[in-house]
């Protein structure tokens, strides 16, 4: 074709996409179907401007591969990028035009409806969203794990319904299952299956306590303690993720299932799956930081790591910075191409979209709303505490782990109480500290520790019957610790390191009053989001304590005022906006590959096969 007619032709495509593009931007709910007329339209014509000048199968491959992200080598590479640039122009114009309408359970449900033709979803999670456990009076009764995975992530699956595959741990779990291992859950309400795989103590010793939590989690987290990898460790960490990788590829029921891996315990799952399902979407989602490279590198196995992980079609972080410490990782440990323009690495063939997707919560909340009104709360809780009316309550909610600045605040609490006499005898902070771990020496430690500190500043100020902490060292139901937000006057959180923290929202989420005070590591990803809250460094421990000082003094005009704020950003940012997202984006990939394999079919029908050479 002649470089004028190529020129014109572009022309009349570009036009007829930018018209597309602002009809999109009113058309509502035709505006995929316009779009994807639109982009097939463009295809054929494309096809056709060259279907002259080089053969069809190059052409298609450098569709292909321009559609992924990598460069074309031949001279349609310039109207390529542009054309790839107006189809996701396009995608985006849709997306936007949606936003406008609050992410809610339903509309994730129409989302996964409409963008990928309602296929459920495959989620792989260590942690199950329900344990069954035995009581001490031989009862079965169902426990919710202290997780933030699991708040976020179990709303999601009860919109979408699907399968949720995860390390069956409760004491009583292989006695409710099926000869599948599945069990329908939320119990009483069976809105999608769970399917429990069973790991021997030794595998878990291996693959949980040691690999991820031993290895990965003080590697991701800047927490000053040790890493520990060992050789067997690790060879129990591939194995369990080839078990958790086989058991999604047999809950599949198509060869393009989605399949949403979650977290730093599923690294090597991905490509595993990518082996047996090759045209399987594959989201993950690694829900700590992502350490700078200097830092990955203390892994003995980070090329293997990486590899593991861009098996998947997308892999999302909290936070743009923890992508680009994923990016370096990758540029400096493997022959890859990283698009930091596109968001893309592309390896071995394989191209994985790296972006950051900001977790949340589920809004409205659930627990949320079945508690009772905060005036309540208040006087239920006062009431267990022995404590008056008039009583100021803080309350902090979490996994005892040493990543959570547990010390530091004590002893930000201590300073308080030193400097500003006025508190004893009015303020308690009740430390609700789930256990956690505690296979693991380094998290056995800790419990001795905190609870040292807190006889000791308890003995130091104690008045009577009053003590200024009450360490409550046992696992906590949703019910309980949404009374205790409720009560609370203020909630801290004070992490040293924290991919998001999902206390700080739900503590929000918590507060239809608009009252409490939010006091908030700046080390947490929540913190890029909740700037209404009393922002600390939980390494300073006096302006900490000032701000313990701020919050219990805060005006109730002040406090309503911050707590609105939030609650409107927590609403809009939820955690149906997040899986939302990641849905999208995977319908795109879906929608690009899709295109891809039909213009391929096409021409392998249409191209008669080359002469043999003599
Ligand atoms: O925050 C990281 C994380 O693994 C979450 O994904 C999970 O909610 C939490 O820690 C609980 O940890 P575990 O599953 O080891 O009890």
């Amino acid at each position: 074709m002649r470089p004028i007619r190529r020129a014109a032709l572009a022309v009349v495509v570009l036009v007829g996409l930018l018209v597309a593009n602002q009809a999109l931007r009113t058309s509502g709910a035709a505006g995929p179907i316009v779009f994807t007329g639109l982009a097939v339209a463009l295809l054929c014509a494309l096809l056709i401007a060259w279907a002259g000048r080089a053969s069809r199968r190059q052409w298609i491959e450098e569709l292909r591969a321009a559609l992924r992200g990598t460069p074309a080598p031949h001279d349609a590479t310039a109207l390529i990028a542009d054309v790839r640039r107006h189809v996701e122009t396009l995608t985006d114009g849709v997306q936007a035009g949606a936003t406008t309408q609050p992410w809610t359970a339903r509309r994730l449900r129409r989302t996964l409806a409409e963008r990928l033709h309602g296929e459920g979803v495959l989620v792989v999670a260590n942690r199950e969203p329900y344990l069954h456990e035995r009581a001490p009076d031989g009862q079965i009764v169902v426990r919710h794990p202290a997780s933030g995975l699991v708040s976020a992530l179990e709303p999601v699956m009860r919109a979408c319904s699907g399968v949720w595959i995860g390390h069956g741990s409760g004491t009583a779990d292989r006695q409710v299952v099926d000869a599948q291992d599945h069990v329908a859950v939320p119990p009483g309400e069976d809105s999608y299956v769970l399917r429990r795989v069973w790991l021997t103590e030794e595998e878990e010793r291996g693959y949980y306590y040691g690999f991820a939590n031993e290895g990965l989690w003080p590697l991701c987290h800047n927490v000053h303690t040790r890493p520990v990898f060992r050789r067997e460790d690790w060879d129990f960490y591939r194995d369990v993720n080839e078990r958790f990788a086989a058991a999604a590829c047999e809950e599949a029921d198509r060869e393009d299932p989605i399949i949403f891996l979650q977290d730093y315990h599923f690294a090597m799952a991905p490509r595993q799956i990518r082996e047996r399902l090759p045209r399987a979407t594959i989201l993950s989602f690694w829900h700590i930081p992502w350490p700078n490279v200097e830092r990955f590198g203390i892994c003995p196995w980070p090329a293997e790591i990486l590899e593991g992980m861009l098996g998947s079609s997308i892999l999302g972080f909290h936070t743009p910075s923890h992508c680009n410490n994923f990016l370096d990782a990758v540029d400096r440990f493997l022959e890859a191409r990283v698009d930091r323009a596109g968001n893309l690495v592309v390896h071995q063939g394989l191209t994985t979209l790296v972006r950051p997707y900001p977790i949340s919560v589920e809004w409205p909340n659930h627990w949320a709303l079945q508690a009772p009104p905060a005036e309540d709360c208040r006087r239920k809780v006062l009431a267990e505490l022995k404590l008056p009316a008039d009583a100021l309550l803080g309350v902090g909610v979490d996994r005892l782990d040493y990543t959570k600045g547990l010390e530091e605040r004590m002893a930000a609490i201590e300073l308080l109480l030193e400097r500003r006499p006025e508190f004893l005898g009015r303020f308690t902070f009740v430390q609700l500290a789930a256990p956690s771990r505690t296979l693991i020496g380094t998290y056995r430690e800790l419990n001795e520790q905190v609870t040292q500190l807190v006889e000791r500043i308890n003995a130091r100020f104690a008045q009577g019957r009053w003590r200024p902490i009450v360490f409550l060292h046992a696992h906590h139901e949703p019910p309980a610790i949404f009374r205790y937000y409720r009560a609370a006057d203020l909630c801290c959180v004070s992490s040293l390191h924290d991919g998001m923290n999902l206390v700080a929202k739900e503590f929000v989420s918590a507060r239809e009053d608009e009252r409490g005070v939010l006091m908030l590591s700046q080390f947490t990803g929540a913190a890029g989001e909740l700037s209404q809250a009393l922002l600390v460094n939980p390494y300073d421990t006096e302006r900490t304590a000032e701000a313990f000082a701020t919050a219990l003094t805060m005006s109730v005009p002040e406090q309503e005022a911050r707590m609105r704020a939030m609650r409107q950003q927590v609403a809009e940012f939820n955690v149906y906006r997040w899986a939302g997202r990641m849905i999208e984006d995977a319908a795109r990939l879906r929608e690009q590959d899709r295109v891809t394999q039909t213009l391929e079919n096409h021409v392998d029908r249409e191209t008669p096969p080359e002469p043999a050479r003599t």
